[in-house]
């Protein structure tokens, strides 16, 4: 009778996965200053801990979610989350041994830092990387690409240099794509337009070189594009126009040269373009369509001339225009950044 007593006590403490256990507990010793991690992960029954996760059959982790807000109680899921106390250290090798990791989310802690352990590249259930807000540096796995469940990828806000590995052409279920305001250099992986899910594409904020890859025009489900302030140069691909869903593109404070193509203003679902701060020349093209409807149009510091194309009085709606800071021969547009055309919305 003592005997089955034990044996059956002993099967229920075996549920607790041992390698998880160890994986988790190691990453919250690789932590330290938050309450999360000294108040409330506490027991050995890791699958109630706060923003861990487990499948409820085989107890094994597989989400891990812990967004930091502003907020100083914020749900996670249907627990509450204390957030008191900061929270600084490094992400724990350790993570990588958690390997029915579909879901894994720490954002906004500001103080997160050291590099992104290079096995998490081994999690190949992941789907979702979101590490963003962090003070996170050294490099993107090389291997990234051997996460092809992987939908988002969220890297931005850190401090991550080197390049975007070319191995990311591989995520062929990735949606989001935001490495934005980290300190990466070097081109864009030419082949990038492999990547046919993708609806959003965020790499503002770096120092990426080199031009825009062609192949971009090929994401026929990409609606947000933005690469502004990097030292991107080149001519903006004509092709870009013809993108079927693009509705905001921002370059913003790049190199970029050569004439606007035609294509973009006839674009009938692009609704904001800001091409402002680079080295645009020539006429702007006289493309503009009756059914353009742009919240925003910035063209505002480029080097762009002659006439302002008559067609821009006939789009349906124009919020935002800009086109100060040119060489357009109407001098009232390089004093206000209107021309003989004054939209109502416009601020002049
Ligand atoms: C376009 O980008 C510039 C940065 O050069 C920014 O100052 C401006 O507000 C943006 N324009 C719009 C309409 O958002
Ligand atoms: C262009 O003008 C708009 C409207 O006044 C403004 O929001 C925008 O920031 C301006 N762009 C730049 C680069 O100053």
């Amino acid at each position: 009778m003592h005997i089955i007593l034990v044996l059956l006590l002993l099967s229920f403490s075996v549920a607790i996965n041992a390698s998880d256990h160890a994986a988790v507990s190691a990453f919250k010793d690789a932590i330290s200053g938050s309450t999360i991690a000294t108040t409330a992960w506490t027991g050995d029954d890791f699958c109630i801990w706060l923003g861990i996760y487990c499948d409820p059959n085989t107890l094994r982790v597989t989400d891990i979610v812990l967004r930091a807000d502003d907020s100083s109680d914020s749900v996670v899921g249907d627990k509450k989350l204390d957030l008191s106390g900061s929270w600084t250290g490094l992400l724990s090798n350790s993570l990588c041994l958690l390997d029915q990791l579909t879901t894994l989310i720490i954002t906004d802690w500001n103080s997160i830092s050291g590099e992104i352990p290079p096995c998490i590249t081994s999690l190949s259930q992941l789907r979702i990387l979101d590490l963003s807000g962090n003070r996170i540096s050294g490099e993107i796995p090389s291997e990234i690409g051997k996460l092809t469940q992987l939908v988002v990828l969220n890297l931005g806000g850190n401090q991550i240099s080197g390049s975007i590995p070319t191995s990311i052409v591989s995520l062929q279920n990735l949606k989001l794509l935001d490495v934005s305001n980290n300190q990466l250099t070097n081109e864009i992986p030419s082949e990038i337009g492999q990547l046919k899910m993708l609806s959003r594409v965020l790499m503002g904020r770096n120092q990426l070189t080199g031009s825009i890859p062609g192949s971009v025009a090929g994401l026929t489900r990409l609606a947000d594009l933005d690469l502004s302030m990097n030292k991107i140069s080149g001519l903006v691909p004509d092709a870009i126009g013809s993108m079927p869903v693009l509705s905001t593109l921002n370059l913003y404070c790049n190199e970029l040269s050569g004439e606007v193509p035609g294509s973009l203003f006839g674009n009938k679902g692009l609704s904001h373009l800001n091409l402002s701060r680079n080295v645009l020349e020539g006429n702007l093209p006289d493309s503009f369509s009756s059914e353009s409807y742009f919240t925003a149009l910035d063209l505002s510091y480029n080097k762009l001339n002659g006439e302002v194309p008559k067609s821009l009085g006939s789009v349906k709606y124009m919020g935002v225009l800009n086109l100060s800071n040119n060489d357009f021969e109407d001098q009232g547009i390089a004093r206000n950044g209107c021309f003989w055309y004054c939209f109502p919305q416009c601020d002049c």
